[in-house]
């Protein structure tokens, strides 16, 4: 996991938040290769989820709500993990952290922090939510809370957008923002925050269809995963058991990636029935049933709903395309080890690298073109410092699929070489035909 932490700062993917200032714990910043590969899962989900659907709407709700949504939604009783503290060395765990040797509130209780026996305190429940203050007065009354899920606000919004859509039962309703949690034992990189993305999918449905749209949008959401180019073997599938739902849950299933630090979560599909529509319904006074207009019948929608994170969802990709590989004759480079991430193309921040091979004879006023040609339609990069290896090398750590190297045959001929990150081979493309090159092989 260090490599590829070291590797997303050398390259530009992610940095710590404020890191001058010693950075701030579990909050990352994208770099300009990060925002891109992001971008692309995130514009890639949000085309599968609402363009190529007639039955979902997309939606943007603003992340600060009415406090009483939370109330409803009952994150403010139920959003909270057990919290254990260690009264001598004052550092903070989760009470099911499997490093606590011992009975927490107990004498035989080891700190795994200080190793102090009978120090950590009896469990109590942390609500996860960060609170702030709407307007000048900083009192309870005038408290809201930064959204823990993006969710709540299709939610509210459902009315709003059954309407003005002119939608029928089942229909879904998408969004992509950003989720606040205080997380009491973040970390891994960018795959536990407190601050993050999530992209987001309710599809509210007649009650007694949950259970046959559940197993469709489970089957749905892990083939746009193997879409994205991830391992098959390195995902599976995990129900929860009835302890570990979510308060809102009847039944639930995570996609779980083999990560260097072992099998965890990354997208959840959730059935909610009607838990959350009924809550607001009684909480905010206002009608939220539905009229089935064929059979005249009157219900709230159950909802099944589908729910990803784009930061944990842009580690899975990372993780799963990073690779290290001894490569035998390339050039200058060859026979060295090298660093790679095998990306799908499409989601790769850059899409080609443009080369001259030296900076004389022509080359670099022909690459240059060629690059302020390509650079219209795609991201790309120009490249005219150090050897053709080295160039390579930076590319291949950067994911970049293609590397466009103008020759000596080049001025001749007009043809260029474009060499693939992952087959290394090299094939001579006219440069005329570049764009249309790329855009076969970015196709999918
Ligand atoms: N609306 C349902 C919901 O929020 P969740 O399982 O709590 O369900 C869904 O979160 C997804 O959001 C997770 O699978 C994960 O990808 C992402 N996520 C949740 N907490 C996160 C955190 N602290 N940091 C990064 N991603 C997180």
């Amino acid at each position: 996991m260090e490599k590829l932490v070291s590797l997303a700062k050398r390259r530009g993917f992610v940095f710590q938040s404020s890191e001058i200032y010693g950075g701030l714990g579990s909050v990352w910043d994208y770099g300009p290769l990060g925002v891109e590969l992001k971008k692309n899962i995130k514009e890639r989900w949000w085309r599968s989820m609402v363009h190529e659907r007639e039955d979902i709407e997309g939606l943007d709700a603003a992340i600060l709500m009415h406090p009483k949504v939370w109330e409803a939604s009952g994150h403010v009783a139920g959003f909270t993990d057990p919290l254990v503290d260690c009264k001598h060395c004052k550092n903070r765990f989760r009470a099911d952290d499997p490093r606590i040797k011992g009975t927490p509130g107990q004498p035989d209780a080891q700190c795994p922090a200080c190793g102090t026996k009978g120090t950590l305190t009896a469990p109590r429940q942390f609500n996860l939510m960060f609170k702030t203050f709407m307007g000048p007065v900083e009192e309870q009354a005038a408290v809201i809370y930064m959204r823990p899920e993006t969710a709540q606000g299709i939610y509210v919004n459902y009315l709003n957008v059954l309407q003005s859509s002119r939608q029928k039962i089942p229909f879904g309703i998408a969004q992509i923002g950003k989720a606040f949690r205080n997380e009491i034992t973040p970390g891994n990189f960018i795959f536990r925050t407190r601050e993050f993305e999530q992209m987001e999918m309710q599809f509210f449905v007649k009650p007694g269809s949950e259970g046959e749209w559940f197993e469709f949008w489970r089957a749905e959401r892990l083939k746009w995963l193997q879409g994205l180019g991830i391992r098959a073997e390195k995902m599976r599938w995990h129900q929860h058991e009835p302890g570990e739902l979510a308060h809102y849950a009847k039944d639930a299933y995570d996609i779980e990636y083999e990560f260097p630090f072992g099998w965890h979560e990354f997208e959840g599909i959730h059935n909610r029935t009607d838990f959350d529509l009924k809550n607001h319904q009684q909480a905010s006074g206002k009608k939220l049933d539905y009229l089935d207009a064929a059979t005249n019948e009157r219900f709230i929608p159950y909802v099944v709903e589908t729910s990803a994170g784009a930061d944990r969802t842009a580690l899975v990709v990372l993780c799963d395309a990073y690779r290290e590989e001894n490569v035998e004759g390339e050039g200058e480079g060859g026979g060295e080890q090298r660093v790679v991430l095998k990306l799908k193309p499409s989601l790769a921040p850059l899409k080609a690298a443009v080369f001259p091979l030296v900076n004389k004879d022509g080359m670099p006023e022909v690459a240059r073109r060629i690059y302020d040609d390509l650079r219209r339609r795609y991201n790309v990069f120009y490249d005219d410092g150090g050897s053709i290896g080295r160039r390579y090398r930076r590319q291949d750590e950067a994911g970049t699929p293609f590397g466009i190297t103008i020759d000596g045959q080049t001025t001749q001929d007009q043809t260029v070489t474009v060499r693939d990150r992952d087959t290394l081979k090299q094939v001579r493309v006219a440069s005329s035909g570049l764009v249309e090159y790329l855009k076969e092989q970015l196709a999918t």
